[in-house]
C-alpha cells in the first residue's frame, strides 16, 4: 500500500458540499490517497505521515472531469462538412455515413492508435473518466470491434449501434439486426445502450423505434441512456425518463412537458447538456438556466465525435457553459463533475471525497472562478503522480 500526501493547496474543491455551498470548498486544506482511493481530507497543518508528497504551491485542487458523452472511436475526419456548415449547411445526421466508411476500413491498430491520440488529449487537460459510445459501424462485426477496443481503455462503454439506419438498409431489417445478433454480439463488451432518437433526422429513429432498441439493451443487461431532442422537439426527452434512463444528451430543444418530467425523474435520469455542439452546427445552446430553476440534474459532456463537436475539452465546455447557457461557474464545475458521474451512475468519481478515486486536477490559478474566466488558457492539468489510481 503506497499512500500519497497533497499539500500547497489554496482553495480545495470538493464539490461534495452542502446546499448552501454545493462547491464544498476547503481553504488550506491536503489530500490523503491510498492505493488510488482517498482515505482523509483535513488541514494541512495536522495532516498525518505519508510515503510520498505533492506540493501543488498555492494552486487549486478540482475532482477530475467526468466526460460521460464521447463518441472517441473512429477514423477519417469530416473538416468539409464543418467548413460547410459555418457557411449555412445545417447538421441532419447525414455525414455519419462519412465516417462508418472511414471506420470499418481501419485496422485494430490503426483504430487503437487514434483512441490514443484523442485520449491523450482528453486526459491532458482533465477528464480522468471518459464513456465511449460505438456506432460508426453499423454492423455486427465492426460495431463489437468497436466496443472491444474501447473497453481496453475504460469501463464506461456504450453500444450505439442504432445511431442511424445505414444507407442501403431497410429500416425494419436493421432494427432487427440492432435488437438481435448485433446487440448478443456487442452486450458483452458494453455497460450502457443509446439510440439516436431524432424525428427531424431522416437517418435517426423515431420515438417508438428507440423505445424497442432500448429496451432490447435492457433486457440484454444493459443500462438505458439516449440521444434526444438534439435538432428540434420530440419525443426522447419523456422517453428517456419513462425509461429511467440513466441520462437523456442534448437536451437543446425542451418543451414543459419534457421539462417536468426531468424534474420529476431527477433521481435517476441526467439532462446532459453539450455545447461544444451547439457551438460547433451553429444551433441554439440549451437553457440551461431554466433546466437548473426546475431542480433538473444536469451534467456537461464533450460528446467529442468528428461530425458536431471535434473537442474532448471539458474546460470548454464549462467555458462555454457559463457563457451561453445561463450556468455560474460553480454550476458548470460541478455538471462536468458529480453531474457527469451521475450520470455514469457511478459513485465513487467527480468529488474528492473519502472513498472516491483520486481523480485530481490541479488548477494553475488561486481560485475555481478562472476556470471560465481566463478562456482558452490551459490552466487544468491531471496529477498523475499518484500511486494506484485507474480509471
Ligand atoms: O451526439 N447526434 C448524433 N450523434 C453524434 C454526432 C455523430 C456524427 O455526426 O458523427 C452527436 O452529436
Ligand atoms: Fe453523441
Amino acid at each position: 500500500m503506497a499512500s500519497t500526501l497533497v499539500t500547497g493547496i489554496s482553495q480545495l474543491v470538493t464539490c461534495d458540499g452542502e446546499p448552501d455551498d454545493p462547491l464544498g470548498l476547503l481553504r488550506d486544506a491536503a489530500v490523503i490517497a491510498e492505493d488510488g482511493v482517498i482515505t482523509w481530507i483535513g488541514p494541512a497543518a495536522r495532516a498525518p505521515e505519508a510515503d510520498g508528497a505533492i506540493d501543488v504551491e498555492g494552486r487549486c485542487v478540482l475532482p477530475g472531469f467526468v466526460d460521460s458523452h464521447s463518441h472517441l472511436i473512429f477514423a477519417g475526419d469530416r473538416a468539409s462538412e464543418f467548413a460547410a456548415r459555418m457557411t449555412g449547411t445545417p447538421y441532419d445526421g447525414g455525414g455519419i455515413a462519412t465516417t462508418v466508411a472511414a471506420t470499418r476500413a481501419a485496422s485494430d491498430d490503426e483504430l487503437r492508435a487514434l483512441l490514443h491520440q484523442r485520449l491523450t488529449a482528453a486526459r491532458a487537460l482533465g477528464s480522468h473518466t471518459i464513456e465511449i459510445k460505438s456506432g460508426y459501424g453499423l454492423e455486427t462485426e465492426t460495431e463489437a470491434r468497436l466496443l472491444r477496443l474501447a473497453r481496453e481503455v475504460t469501463e464506461e462503454t456504450t453500444y450505439l449501434g442504432a445511431h442511424v439506419v445505414p444507407s442501403g438498409s431497410d429500416r425494419r431489417d436493421y432494427l432487427d439486426l440492432v435488437t438481435g445478433e448485433m446487440l448478443a454480439a456487442c452486450a458483452p463488451h458494453a455497460r450502457f445502450v443509446d439510440v439516436f432518437c431524432e424525428p427531424h433526422s431522416p437517418h435517426a429513429f423515431t420515438g417508438e423505434e428507440s423505445e424497442e432498441v432500448l429496451r432490447a439493451g435492457i433486457g440484454a443487461g444493459l443500462t438505458p441512456r439516449l440521444h434526444g431532442n438534439q435538432l428540434g422537439y420530440g419525443p426522447g426527452i419523456q422517453l428517456a425518463c419513462e425509461m429511467q434512463a440513466a441520462s437523456v444528451d442534448h437536451c437543446t430543444f425542451i418543451s414543459d412537458a419534457d421539462l417536468s418530467a426531468l424534474a420529476d425523474s431527477r433521481d435517476t435520469t441526467v439532462a446532459t447538456l453539450l455545447p461544444g455542439v451547439e457551438f460547433s452546427t451553429r444551433q441554439p445552446y440549451p437553457d440551461a438556466r431554466r433546466l437548473l430553476d426546475a431542480g433538473v440534474s444536469v451534467a456537461l459532456a464533450s460528446d467529442c465525435n468528428p461530425g458536431t463537436c471535434y473537442s474532448s475539452s471539458m474546460p470548454l465546455m464549462i467555458q462555454l457553459a457559463v457563457r451561453e447557457m445561463g450556468m455560474t461557474v460553480a454550476e458548470a464545475l460541478l455538471a462536468a463533475t458529480r453531474g457527469g458521474a451521475a450520470a455514469l451512475r457511478r459513485g465513487n468519481i467527480g468529488s474528492i471525497t473519502l472513498g472516491a478515486k483520486a481523480h485530481l486536477n490541479v488548477l494553475d490559478a488561486p481560485h475555481y472562478e478562472h476556470l471560465a474566466y481566463q478562456i482558452g488558457v490551459p490552466l487544468v492539468s491531471p496529477i498523475t503522480t499518484i500511486e494506484g489510481v485507474n480509471a
